[in-house]
This record gives structure tokens, C-alpha cells and sequence, in this order.
């Protein structure tokens, strides 16, 4: 059954027959935002385990100045790009004060969420009357060509919450490659990047204990249910994190508690699940300061300036296209 909220269908059906077909199982955490998504992430961004919000709250709030002089550059005129803003909380803070330093600014979402964009649109409408928003549907790996377009005045791409720590290292070298081919030589590039830390707060993060991020993971589920047409139990799936410190990352997972099939009437297949057996979600890579500068250089920028947290858990950097 399609979801009129739900413009991707045929590639969410595509990608979740790819996923369970593929040993070890897996299905992409770009799904997770559907209405119910999009609510319990906003519930897990209040959980006291899950820091990383917290911090990039911290750094927007406490170094708002630092981060206007920098994007401003002395030119107070710029499009701000956000890819993947969800409810843009944090954002709303940086625009804030730009507006009130009567900066000229333009802002512009890209997000696979319909559900996202409305919350994000009605929310900035009401706070930021006087702002020019523009929100688009889609997947930012499609339309970056779109943002080549130029307004003529510079651009400035957000890729806030440590959402590039979901991409492998070969896919964000090739996510950042394909941006830096959009990017003119005076637009920015800033990037949320979560840092290594002790490794019982970045599992914990994963795994709250109130359970909402078990909640989220298995929402897909249901997800998939009701979009797809598919019989899972979700009582008979379990979720599980870990971290991994030699590779820096944190990974979810969801466990096939017993041996099942589930059907799924949009691809017309049964899938079988054994006792035990894992579904791999979502991968959260941690960072430190010289991975963030090899990723950069790699991919043809340069890090202009780096903003931490107080507790130096969290690192927004800012970088320029290197010029050759
Ligand atoms: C973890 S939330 C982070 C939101 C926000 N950047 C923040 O820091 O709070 C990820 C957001 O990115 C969106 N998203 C995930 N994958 C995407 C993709 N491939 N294309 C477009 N949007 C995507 C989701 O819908 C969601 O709104």
C-alpha cells in the first residue's frame, strides 16, 4: 500500500528486498524518518545518554559569534544549505543570531522526510517570519547536482548531527568528492562529527534505558508493515548496540529472537529469519582530529576552523574547497 508520504516507495521496497536479501541482512537507517521516526528521534535527542545533541547544542549556542565571523567572512550575504535537517533545532539557533546581525540570508533543506520538512517548515515560518525558506524532498545523494544552480551568492552546506558518521570512510570521501564538484571556491562546507570518547558513553548513547532507541530501530519494522504490506512481529525482534573501539564505531542491530519467515507483499517474498540472527541497522563511526583532517584533504577541502564542546566529546568543522 503506498503512503502519499511516501515518495520513495519504489526504492524503499527496492532497497529493503536489496537488504534482507543480502547475508548478513541488513536495511538502511534512511528509513527510520517516517511520522513516528521523526518523533522518537526527536524524543532520543532528550535522552540524557544521547550527548551528541547536547554538545552541538552547546557549540551553536555558546560560540554563535565565532561561527557567524567565519561563515560571514566579512560578506554578510549567503545561502544556508541544510542536508538532512530533521526538526532543525539547532539550527533555528545559528539563524537566530545571523538575523539579528541583519545578515541576508536564504535558507534551503534537503530531506528524504516529508514528515521532517513540515515540522521544520512550520516551525521556521512562525519563529523566522522575515526568513526565505525553501525545503526539498529527496535523497541528498541524488540532488546534489541541483545545488549547482547557482543564486549567485555564496553557498554554505550544513551536515549537522554527525549524520556522515552513518557513511563508511569510502562513501564519505565520496559524498564529500561529489559536494566539493557542486561547491564554488568561497562556499563552506560545515560538519557535525562526533569524537572518541570513552566508549561506555557512546554505547550507552546507543542504548538508552528507557528503550527509545530500541523504540526507533524497530519502528522500521513497522514501518515496513504498513507501507510494504508485511507481516513482522515486532515483539519477536529485539534490539542490540555495541561499540566496536579498534574500528571507532558504534553499530544497532535488530535480533531475530526465534527462527521466523516474515512475508512481504510489495516484493512478494518470504524472508527467513534463524534464531538469533542479526539485522544490521546503523553504524555511527567516531572520530578524531586527524581522521577529520584526512577525510577533508582527501576530498579536496581544507578545514578552515574546528569547534569543540566544552568536554571535547563533539567537533563542528568548517571547511573550505582546498584550491589546487
Ligand atoms: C539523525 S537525523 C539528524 C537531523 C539533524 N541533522 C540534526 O543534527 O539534528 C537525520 C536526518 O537526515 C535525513 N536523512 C537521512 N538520510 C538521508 C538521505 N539519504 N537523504 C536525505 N535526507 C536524509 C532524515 O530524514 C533525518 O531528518
Amino acid at each position: 500500500m503506498q503512503s502519499s508520504t511516501t515518495p520513495e516507495l519504489t526504492t524503499f521496497a527496492e532497497d529493503v528486498l536489496r537488504g534482507l536479501s543480502s547475508t548478513p541482512k541488513s536495511l538502511s537507517s534512511k528509513y527510520f524518518y517516517d511520522d513516528e521516526g521523526t518523533r522518537l528521534f526527536q524524543e532520543i535527542m532528550k535522552l540524557p545518554e544521547y550527548y551528541l545533541t547536547g554538545c552541538e547544542h552547546e557549540i551553536f549556542s555558546m560560540q554563535t559569534d565565532a561561527i557567524f565571523r567565519a561563515f560571514a567572512n566579512g560578506d554578510r550575504a549567503f545561502d544556508l544549505i541544510e542536508l538532512g535537517a530533521g526538526d532543525g533545532t539547532k539550527t533555528a539557533v545559528l539563524i537566530d543570531h545571523f538575523l539579528k546581525q541583519e545578515a541576508d540570508i536564504a535558507y534551503s533543506t534537503i530531506d528524504i522526510s516529508q514528515e521532517a520538512l513540515d515540522a521544520l517548515s512550520a516551525k521556521f515560518t512562525s519563529a523566522f517570519p522575515s526568513l526565505k525558506i525553501e525545503t526539498r524532498n529527496g535523497d541528498y545523494f541524488r540532488i546534489l547536482e541541483s545545488l549547482k544552480k547557482s543564486s549567485g551568492r555564496r553557498k554554505i552546506l550544513l551536515f549537522l548531527g554527525s549524520n556522515i558518521g552513518n557513511f563508511s570512510r569510502e562513501q564519505s570521501l565520496d559524498f564529500f568528492r561529489n559536494l566539493r564538484r557542486v561547491m564554488n571556491t568561497d562556499d563552506l562546507f560545515f560538519i557535525g562529527l562526533d569524537l572518541q570518547k570513552d566508549p561506555h558513553v557512546i554505547v550507552d548513547a546507543y542504548d538508552d534505558a528507557a528503550g527509545v532507541t530500541a523504540k526507533f530501530n524497530l519502528n522500521l519494522l513497522r514501518r515496513i508493515n504498513r507501507e510494504l504490506d508485511a507481516d513482522f512481529d515486532i515483539d519477536k525482534f529485539m534490539h542490540y548496540a555495541n561499540y566496536r573501539p579498534i574500528e571507532a564505531s558504534a553499530r544497532s542491530f535488530l535480533i531475530s529472537q526465534e527462527r521466523q519467515s516474515v512475508y512481504i507483499k510489495a516484493v512478494d517474498r518470504t524472508f527467513e529469519f534463524e534464531q538469533w540472527e542479526a539485522v544490521f541497522m546503523e553504524m555511527s563511526q567516531k572520530y578524531n582530529l586527524k581522521m577529520i583532517d584526512d577525510l577533508a584533504t582527501e576530498s579536496g577541502f581544507a578545514i578552515k576552523q574546528n569547534f569543540f564542546d566544552s568536554r571535547n566529546y563533539y567537533c563542528d568543522s568548517l571547511w573550505r574547497p582546498a584550491v589546487s
